[in-house]
């Protein structure tokens, strides 16, 4: 008789190291994020056009060009059109027209990929909101375009610094789910456009990139500092997580909640009005104290998410827009990482434990009719 040891199965690949990246580093106990080389505080300085530089040199691109926001392709235009009349959700809209891209190498797919989405999010946003579309300018960069394109307004400069440190802040994280996707894509010798493609689809999920909308609902829902115990409790005793909260790798506060927390922080002071932001941080400090009596020593903490609700609306944005906006600046990372990818060539491919039915090994001949 033969004994078969059976593999040990790691649910949500937690714990397990799948490559070697020069791209960022998260350290969930000391609550500290490096990109490319630099501190997550230090990004912020950075124009986001310069963040998207460093990832792709660390990845190894020789003279990577300054990407820019750049004019849609006639039928990804008109695929935009066609889906703001029936309606869809914004995050569909850029997976369908990333999927419209097209080029003709590794550079410019990556160019393509950073310079397309802001312009597609933005332009989606407008024909949703009953406008036509604009063509991006060259003197502005990404983050003044992605505001341009969407109000149709020169961008006030306050605006463009906070969008610009949103972008830089969620630029590239580890090996999260949708940068996984990507890579995992790209490790089949697939193009970039299909990594990202796919990656956008897994942003879109509710555990990921998808929280920010239903953590704003949720202090929106709250209303007044004295009812967040009360809604709270109740969302947790049945069953709900806490949107903006927790995170797989983070065991302490999310340093990008800290910088983000600054810039909302800032936004809403220039603004004059401090109410949605003063309100946001009783939820968070109530939410923080409710999470531990519900998962005693589990330490679920704020995460990236919950900034990015406070900022984004800051910013006038839709609530739709957050995860697509989110995806314009996670796309630094996203072609970065297709790049490392790349120069390792190496398929992505775990196993699987078989849990099933196992068939008799000897058949029995069924009598022919
Ligand atoms: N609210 C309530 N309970 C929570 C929360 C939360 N936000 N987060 C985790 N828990 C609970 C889980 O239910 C689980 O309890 P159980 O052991 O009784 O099932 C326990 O804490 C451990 O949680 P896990 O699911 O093991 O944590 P995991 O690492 O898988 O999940 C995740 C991390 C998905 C982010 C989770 O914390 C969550 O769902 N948070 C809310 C959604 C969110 O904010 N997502 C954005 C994450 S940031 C980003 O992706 C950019």
């Amino acid at each position: 008789m033969t004994t078969q040891t059976k593999p040990s199965v790691n649910e949500g690949l937690e714990g397990i190291v799948a490559a070697e990246t020069r791209l960022s580093h998260v350290d969930g106990e000391r609550g500290e994020l490096i990109v490319a080389g630099h501190r997550l505080e230090d990004l912020a300085q950075h124009s986001f056009e310069d963040v998207v530089g460093l990832l792709w040199t660390a990845a190894g691109v020789e003279s990577a060009v300054t990407p820019r926001a750049s004019p849609l392709p006639p039928g990804t235009l008109a695929l935009l059109r066609d889906a703001a009349s029936r309606r869809l959700a914004p995050m569909d809209a850029l997976r369908m027209g990333a999927g419209t891209l097209v080029a003709d190498d590794d550079r410019s797919a990556a160019a393509a990929i950073v310079g397309g989405l802001p312009v597609i999010a933005a332009t989606y946003a407008r024909l949703l909101a009953g406008h036509e579309p604009l063509a991006p300018r060259p003197d502005l960069g990404i983050a003044a375009n992605a505001l341009y394109l969407f109000t149709g307004n020169e961008p006030h400069p306050e605006h463009v610094q906070a969008l610009n440190i949103y972008l830089t802040t969620v630029a590239d994280h580890g090996f999260n789910a949708s940068t996984f996707t990507a890579r995992v894509i790209t490790s089949t010798g697939s193009d970039f456009i299909s990594a990202v493609t796919g990656a956008i689809g897994a942003l879109k999920g509710p555990l990921h990139g998808g929280a920010p909308g239903p953590a704003l609902d949720m202090v929106f829902e709250i209303g007044s500092p004295e009812r967040a115990e009360s809604v709270l409790r109740q969302k947790l005793a049945a069953g709900e997580r806490l949107m903006g909260f927790g995170h797989r790798i983070y065991k302490v506060r999310d340093p990008r909640a800290e910088v983000l927390g600054a810039a909302a922080h800032r936004l809403f002071t220039s603004a004059g009005d401090l109410r949605v932001y003063d309100l946001a941080r009783q939820v968070e400090s109530v939410a923080l104290r409710l999470l531990e009596e519900h998962r005693p020593g589990r330490r679920l903490q704020t995460n990236v998410e919950f900034y990015t609700a406070l900022l984004l609306h800051g910013l006038g944005l839709p609530v739709a827009q957050f995860t697509p906006t989110f995806a314009v600046g996670r796309a630094a990372g996203w072609t970065a990482h297709c790049f490392e990818q790349r120069a390792r060539g190496r398929l992505i491919r775990p196993q699987s434990r078989y849990v099933g039915a196992i068939p008799s090994m000897h058949r029995v001949p069924q009598p022919t009719a």
